[in-house]
């Protein structure tokens, strides 16, 4: 097998810091950890490695493994870059949301597609349905190694990693961390760091969806990947984050539009999120307090989606129909006859229907 240090494996992590000036409070040190400046373009070419390195170095990955994971995304992408580099077979489960974009470039990679296009009967979970479909296609292959994202310790140990670059960059003064969670392996790395390292002046700060389980409440629509799951992930535990701030898809995209027009950053949609995630708790934040977000992924890949007008009226007018439907509705009540007395008198209507 290649060493995992040469060649593109070698452009994995180290990722700039920058300083953003535009777009916060001014009193405030706001730095952002640019993670689409990974090869394949995203956080997630760091835990795809740390996963592939384990399964490498515990035996349980060899030259004819086959490597099997559910993703319809960065992870796939990450995924697909280790393993063409290291001439293992892929096999990615997406579903049918997939992008036409990403599902091209998972092809070119060299990975075998297999689609999911019915949800889990048992909680109605597309996802669900993903992992059963990769858990059971590992069973099936024998010789197959299920990476398994979503509880995989080495998820988010590769973000020990994360932590390390930005605390040495900073002098170890980093009083927030925002971030976002989806299988929660960035989350639960940066949670752990803190604690190995007994860093308790750093909070955590996770920008979730509104239909998102992970902090609780109810499985809704989520247009933007990465931002939120349908179901608790095992990495999740309650220490993971000090808060979560619920941030919708819409002002997700209005996140990354302001980190393009003030600061030429085009970034994909969780980043929108947790940028405005930082907004909305702003005023809490002390003068000359660090905060750093950790900014998953680039925006090429979001076009047709987050930067494109259209997508976004879609997702405005979908969010209009879902505020109707949850609305409280009053329980129709048969209507109450007026006294005949009351229906007569004209004092009491300017003649128009209105009372007055
Ligand atoms: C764009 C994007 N943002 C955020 C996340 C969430 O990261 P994690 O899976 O570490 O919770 C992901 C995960 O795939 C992602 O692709």
């Amino acid at each position: 097998m290649r060493s995992l240090q040469d060649g593109i494996l070698a452009c994995i992590g180290n990722t700039p810091l920058l300083r953003l000036t535009g777009v916060a409070r001014p009193d405030i040190r706001l730095f952002a950890k640019f993670e689409g400046a990974n090869p394949s373009g995203s956080i997630k070419d760091r835990p795809a490695l740390e996963i592939i390195r384990d399964g490498i170095e515990s035996g349980r990955i060899k030259e004819d493994t086959v490597v099997v994971e559910a993703t319809s995304g960065n992870m796939g992408l990450g995924l697909a870059q280790i393993c063409r580099y290291l001439g293992l077979r892929l096999v990615c489960v997406v579903d049918n949301k997939i992008t036409a974009q990403n599902l091209r470039l998972l092809e070119v990679y060299g990975a075998e597609i297999e689609v999911v296009t019915r949800p889990d009967p048992a909680t109605g979970d597309l996802l669900t349905a993903r992992i059963n479909r990769a858990k059971a296609i590992s069973e099936a292959i024998g010789n197959a190694f299920w990476t398994n994202q979503y509880a995989n310790p080495s998820n988010a140990r590769a973000h020990l990693r994360t932590m390390d670059e930005v605390f040495a960059a900073l002098g170890g003064e980093v009083d927030y961390l925002f971030c976002s969670a989806s299988s929660c392996g960035t989350v639960r790395g940066c949670a752990d760091y803190l604690r190995q390292n007994k860093l308790h002046r750093t909070k955590v700060y996770v920008a979730d969806s509104p239909g998102s389980v992970i902090f609780g409440g109810n499985s809704g629509p989520r247009m933007i990947p990465g931002h939120g799951a349908g179901r608790r992930p095992e990495l999740y535990e309650d220490y993971v984050a000090d808060r979560s701030i619920r941030v919708t898809d819409e002002e997700c995209v209005m996140g990354c539009k302001a980190l393009l027009s003030k600061e030429a950053l085009l970034v994909g949609g969780s980043s929108g999120g947790i940028m405005m995630a930082v907004n909305k708790v702003a005023e809490e934040i002390a003068p000359r307090a660090t905060c750093v977000m950790l900014l998953p992924d680039r925006g090429e890949r979001y076009l047709d989606t987050i930067f494109s007008d259209e997508w976004v009226v879609g997702l405005q007018r979908i969010a209009q129909e879902r505020e109707q439907l949850d609305r409280p509705r009053v329980a129709m009540q048969p209507p109450v006859p007026l006294r005949r007395q009351e229906q007569r008198d004209p004092g009491l209507s300017n003649g128009q229907g209105d009372r007055i």
